[in-house]
């Protein structure tokens, strides 16, 4: 398990990461951002063909218990997944809607990893 840092203000919460869940959580496990990791085919003109892919991180359902909601406990997750994202070089599909509805027009500063529709769909690794 591994301590991820986030950017943003609001509450302070630590952010652990949990690779074999493939979550990001509270040390109580109760707050999570829950991701998946899927395979972008590179385009066709790129030099190899085609033949690698690249990682991307599909985060799929970012959950906070009713007592901790409101307080920016979400968008510390995400800044802790997102951050992840840039340091380990992989693009990001928000699945969840927290994420594409609240949190990214929030923090644009991440928009640049975020697949977009004109890019090859990515698939399961
Ligand atoms: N989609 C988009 N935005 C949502 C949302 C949803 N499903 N649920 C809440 N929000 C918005 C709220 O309206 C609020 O907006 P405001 O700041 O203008 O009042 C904002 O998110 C709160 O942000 P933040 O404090 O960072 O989030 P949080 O810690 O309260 O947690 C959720 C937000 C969505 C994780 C939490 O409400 C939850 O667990 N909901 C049930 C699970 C769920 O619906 N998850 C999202 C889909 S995967």
């Amino acid at each position: 398990m591994a301590k991820e840092g986030g950017a943003g203000g609001g509450v302070r919460e630590v952010v652990l990461w949990r690779e074999e869940a493939r979550r990001f959580e509270t040390p109580d496990g109760e707050a999570y951002l829950q991701y998946r990791l899927l395979a972008q085919p590179r385009s066709s003109s790129s030099d190899d063909g085609g033949a690698t892919a690249a990682a991307v991180m599909d985060m799929v359902h970012t959950y906070v218990p009713g007592s901790k909601r409101g307080r920016g406990l979400a968008a510390r997750l995400c800044d802790a997944a997102f951050a992840h994202a840039r340091r380990h070089g992989m693009r990001v599909l928000p699945t969840c809607s927290y994420i594409s509805e609240t949190y990214l027009p929030r923090n644009p500063e991440w928009n640049e990893l975020v697949l977009t529709e004109k890019e090859p769909k990515p698939s399961s690794m």
